[in-house]
Formats: structure tokens, C-alpha cells, sequence
């Protein structure tokens, strides 16, 4: 194995984590040279929140000229980001800055791409069209899950068609991530019980697929120790600093683990249930993680027992079937706790869809990533176990 082992790992974010960082966020633009043309994409939400106003009134009285856009669905849409791209070019921004979650930091990364290069997410996503040229983007999250901050891809909705497509390239990668757990305290309970296990599996299928590195995994597991004891931590007292820090910083790892490998099988169910009913992408992966980690187990049973070691569900002594079997178990179980819906709680989903949304995983560019080969009617007995359970 060792004289096999292949790697590449880049990461040329810049990356600012403390409380209080988002009030230096003009100091850092200036450091790495960006602006004083700013479009600044924030979420309605954190707008409403009252966290954008301040940030965009001292990045003008230090002469930044900023154009604000709010048009963000909770699963991004083409036809927003090609509104954002006019407005951008329009504008003649140096750089568009995301404030608010993955949706927001998504849009953002389109919006910096079509502004510079014109053309649709799906010949962007499909090779037909290259990334000759993309504004560089900068991240203020105000969620802690999705690591959008440091990866280089971004998922986008079709609107006449419903697909999900993911633009993928280094060019999409944020210049600057500035993360403030300050930020992060006004979300509420059910964005940021969704997103933080959004971050969970971002580490799981970073961990486990087949382009993990050492590296990777490294990051990975350092997210997974820190998720599974701090995230109900945020529930129990959403304004407790400590565990709404730990959570934004196992989401920046988590984000450092898939961003240079992949995610897998469960986020390509997620993104299916949510391309067909607009689910929120946190409350997919978390209703499929279980279902899709018994699939996937057997094929490298190890490697399961590992993670279910490192987020705690079994002791270093356990035995392998043992500690895989803890898991499986206990995360319906933690997830349920979170206030997490199951998959027929959902009220709108409908058992008729099942073979289009196998049908649509099955298409997704990171089926191939899974540990374990899986073909459309796997992800078929999985959607129908996982409506069962
Ligand atoms: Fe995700």
C-alpha cells in the first residue's frame, strides 16, 4: 500500500479565524490587495440579523465602494447568479464578497465566475465551457457546516430543469475566508443543527472516499472528534462562545477534508432530494448518513470502525464490526436529538420519486468518488430502507 500512496494537496486560501475578526475584514481586503469595487453577496437572513449593515458601513468609511446583492434561495438558483453576474460586471466590481452560509458563499463563487466569463452552469459543470476567467471571491460565513469558504466548487440549480450542477475548479477557490464565531451565534436552531452535520459529512465522505489522503483524513478527523460532542453543545445554549467556536472551526477542517478530495454517495442523494423538493442540503445528508454508511461499510469495514472511533461512538479497543455497529446506531439516534427530520416526516416526499432521485444520484459527478462501487438501484434500496426507517 505505502509505495502506492499518491497525493496532491493545495490550499491557497488565505485563511483569518478569531472572535471579532469580521470588524477587520476591510484591513484584510487591503492586505491581499482586493477592491475598493466590492459586490457584496449576503444572505436576506443575515442582513435581517442586522450582521451585514455594520460590516458594509466600515468597509465605506475606510473607501470601499460596494454594491449590495440579496437574491439567494435556500438552494441556489442559475437564474440568480446570472442576475448577480450582470449586476456585477455592471458595477465593475474588483472582487465579490459572500456574508452569510453556503447558499450565500455559492452564489457568490457563480456570480464571480459568470460576471468574468459568460455562459450556463451546465457548460460550466459539463466541460464544455472552460474557467478562463473568475473575480476573486472572499467568505465571511455566518454558518457553521458548509466550508464553501475554502473549497473550490459550488452547487447550482438549474431552474427549468431542477438539476443540481457543481462548478468545480481552482479558480472558484476564495482568495480570503475571514471566520468570526461571532457571526455564527444569531443562526437558528434548525440552520445550524442542519449545517453543522453538513460538516459531519463532509468529513465522513472526505475520510472514507476513494481520493482521500493522509492529509485529508487528518483534517477529517479532527472535525469528527469536534462536531459530535460541540454541536449539541450549540443546542443546549445557542449564545455559548466555546462550542459555537469549536463548531465554526470543525466546519473550516471539515471544508479543508472534502475540498481536496470529494464527498460521495450521501450528498448525492442530498443533492437529489434537494434539486426535486428544495429540502434543506443539511437536513438531506443528515436523514440519508446512516443508511448510506451501512452500504458502504462492508466494503472497507475498517475504515467505518475508524470513524465511528473518532466521533466517539465506540472505544479505541472496540472491534471492528463492534464499533461499525455503534455507529449505525447511534447517529439516528444524535441526529434525532438535533430535532432533525426523518425522511417520511418530511411530508412532501413521495415514494412515486423514488426512481428519478436514484436516477439523479446516480448522475451526480461524485458517485464515482463512493467507497463502494454503487449502482442506481443501490441508491434505490437505500432511498426505500431510509423511507422505512
Ligand atoms: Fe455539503
Amino acid at each position: 500500500m505505502g509505495e502506492r500512496l499518491l497525493f496532491s494537496y493545495c490550499m491557497p486560501t488565505k485563511i483569518h479565524f478569531g472572535v471579532g475578526q469580521a470588524r477587520d475584514l476591510s484591513a484584510h481586503l487591503a492586505a491581499e490587495g482586493l477592491g475598493p469595487s466590492l459586490f457584496l453577496v449576503a444572505d436576506p437572513g443575515v442582513v435581517r440579523a442586522g450582521l451585514v449593515d455594520s460590516i458594509e458601513r466600515a468597509l465605506q468609511d475606510d473607501g470601499y465602494q460596494i454594491e449590495r446583492f440579496t437574491t439567494i434561495a435556500e438552494n441556489p438558483r442559475e437564474s440568480d447568479c446570472q442576475l448577480g453576474a450582470e449586476a456585477c460586471a455592471k458595477f465593475g466590481a474588483e472582487a465579490v464578497v459572500a456574508i452569510g452560509g453556503g447558499s450565500t458563499m455559492d452564489t457568490a463563487k457563480a456570480i464571480a465566475l459568470l460576471s468574468r466569463t459568460p455562459g450556463s452552469i451546465e457548460a460550466f459543470a459539463g466541460g464544455h465551457l472552460p474557467y478562463e476567467d473568475v473575480l476573486p471571491v472572499v467568505c465571511v460565513p455566518t454558518t457553521a457546516g458548509t466550508g464553501s469558504e475554502v473549497t473550490r466548487s459550488a452547487v447550482i440549480t438549474d431552474d427549468r430543469s431542477h438539476r443540481k450542477y457543481t462548478l468545480k475548479d481552482a479558480r472558484l477557490r476564495p482568495v480570503l475566508a475571514v471566520l468570526d464565531p461571532l457571526l455564527t451565534v444569531t443562526a437558528p436552531a434548525g440552520v445550524s443543527a442542519a449545517t453543522g452535520v453538513d460538516a459531519l459529512v463532509h468529513a465522513i465522505e472526505g475520510y472514507t472516499c476513494k481520493q482521500a489522503s493522509p492529509i485529508v483524513r487528518a483534517f477529517g478527523a479532527a472535525a469528527m472528534r469536534l462536531i459530535v460532542p460541540w454541536l449539541p453543545r450549540v443546542m443546549a445554549d445557542p449564545q455559548n462562545m466555546e462550542a459555537r467556536t469549536h463548531m465554526l472551526e470543525a466546519s473550516l477542517l471539515a471544508g479543508l477534508c472534502f475540498g481536496s478530495a470529494d464527498v460521495a454517495a450521501v450528498h448525492c442523494l442530498a443533492e437529489a432530494l434537494g434539486s426535486v423538493y428544495d429540502t434543506p442540503h443539511g437536513v438531506a445528508n443528515s436523514i440519508f448518513l446512516p443508511h448510506v454508511l451501512a452500504f458502504n461499510a462492508p466494503a472497507a469495514p475498517e475504515l467505518h470502525a475508524e470513524v465511528s472511533r473518532l466521533m466517539g461512538f465506540a472505544s479505541d479497543s472496540s472491534a471492528t464490526e463492534e464499533a461499525v455497529e455503534a455507529m449505525i446506531s447511534a447517529l439516528p439516534k444524535w441526529t434525532a436529538e438535533l430535532a432533525i427530520p426523518r425522511l417520511c416526516d418530511l411530508g412532501y416526499v413521495q415514494v412515486d420519486d423514488f426512481d428519478q432521485l436514484a436516477k439523479l444520484a446516480m448522475e451526480n459527478n461524485s458517485t464515482p468518488s463512493n467507497v463502494r462501487d454503487i449502482r442506481e438501484e443501490d441508491y434505490r434500496k437505500i432511498l426505500d430502507a431510509t423511507y422505512a426507517y
